[in-house]
């Protein structure tokens, strides 16, 4: 088993990684929490698929347990869902000496996490991701929250987990669509990170693709590592942490104007090309890079596909997200590989041909 450390003033803890080492969970929930209750929140479908390792886990531990069986669908990453288990830790009658486990996907581990920095005002939580994307991305960093009145994530807090333990073999189970919707969020490390990343990812992407194990896992490594080192130096992204949110602004607006018929991490991939596109034309971007962060890209050509996508709805999307407060839309840009640019504007004609030249890559 892997350990990586997040090495944070305040809240260090390790993550751990490997392959069929979740029945060591109690062992390290008793090393890393005080925690003398727990109180699980599972994602519906990893209980179905590993529900009778997880029911053995959850009896095994000596002392007082409750759960939560959730479907993770973004709306259900709803106010309603957190209600229930507010519910469930009040009747239960879960003091502050409870740890909230979580167990998913993103969806699964944002709600469980919001729900553990408020109940009681903050109570410990575990981090043990089931999805690709959970594993290199939402599992570390302890940002938590729900959408709420048609919002992604404009409720949330930062609250970092005691431990996240990664056991590769949930994604034995893990649909095609999801491990590609991952494999958007390596992208982006194999953009922000380093020359080595890009590399492996490049090589290895059919292996990745075929979800074949020691690349997966050599891929949570590297990512896990670089998330951690920018999560330590950024913790609650006042700056540099900014960068992990490259292609995100269009990805939000390819996302509402997809209907949301297509997921995160595939709006993400998107997303990065108009990205890759405003950078060039903002002439920001190393003409020799360019070819290469698009070949990239179209590693993913036949695995999404946008539906009809109206470029001008997408600006639209973009000038109206209730997140951009000021009005101004502000945007991570690339210069080279690792050299990421913040809080950049641009006119509405560049960033409307960038929205039209990426959508056409995938349309
Ligand atoms: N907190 C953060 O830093 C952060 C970072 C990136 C994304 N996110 C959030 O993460 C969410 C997306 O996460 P996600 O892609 O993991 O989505 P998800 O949690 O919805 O999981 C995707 C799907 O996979 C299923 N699933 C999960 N594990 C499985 C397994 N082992 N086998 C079979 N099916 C399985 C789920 O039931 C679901 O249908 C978004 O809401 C996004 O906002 C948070």
């Amino acid at each position: 088993m892997k350990k990586i450390n997040v090495n944070l003033s305040q809240n260090p803890y390790p993550v751990y990684i490997g392959s069929n080492i979740v029945d060591q969970l109690n062992k390290k929930i008793i090393k890393h929490c005080k925690g003398s209750s727990l109180f699980f929140v599972i994602d519906s479908r990893v209980n179905h698929y590993h529900g009778k390792l997880i029911t053995k886990i959850i009896k095994e531990f000596p002392n007082k347990t409750g759960k939560f069986i959730f479907n993770s669908t973004e709306k259900n990453k709803s106010y309603e869902s957190l209600n229930h288990i507010y519910e469930k830790l009040i009747n239960g009658k879960y003091g502050r000496d409870t740890a909230i486990i979580a167990i998913g996907g993103g969806i699964t581990g944002d709600i469980a996490g919001f729900a553990a920095a408020t109940y009681m005002r903050g109570v410990e939580y575990v981090q043990v991701p089931t999805t690709l994307l959970a594993d290199i991305d939402s599992s570390v960093g302890g940002k938590t929250g729900f959408n709420f009145g048609g919002i992604k994530n404009i409720i949330g807090a930062f609250h970092q987990p005691k431990f996240v333990l990664i056991d590769t073999s949930f994604l034995t189970t893990l649909d095609k669509n999801e491990l590609i919707c991952g494999l958007g969020e390596a992208l982006k490390y194999s953009f922000i990170a380093t020359e080595a990343l890009a590399k492996f990812f490049n090589l290895k992407f059919k292996s990745l693709l075929q979800g074949e194990q020691s690349s997966i896992a050599k891929l949570i490594e590297e990512s896990i590592e670089f998330k951690s080192a920018v999560v330590e130096s950024d913790e609650k992204e006042s700056g540099l942490r900014k960068i992990l949110n490259l292609g995100h602004t269009f990805a939000h607006a390819i996302e509402a104007e997809q209907k949301n018929l297509i997921k995160h991490g595939q709006a993400v991939v998107a997303g990065i090309v108009c990205s890759i596109f405003l950078s060039q034309s903002l002439g920001i971007l190393n003409p020799r890079k360019e070819k290469e962060f698009l070949n990239a890209v179209n590693l993913f050509k036949g695995s999404i596909k946008l539906k009809s996508p109206n470029a001008d709805k997408i600006y639209r999307f973009m000038q109206t997200d209730k997140k951009n407060r000021s009005g101004d839309i502000k945007f991570v840009l690339i210069q080279d590989t690792g050299k990421i640019l913040l809080d950049i504007s641009a006119g509405k004609k560049l960033v409307l041909d960038s929205i039209k030249k990426g959508i056409e890559v995938f349309a």
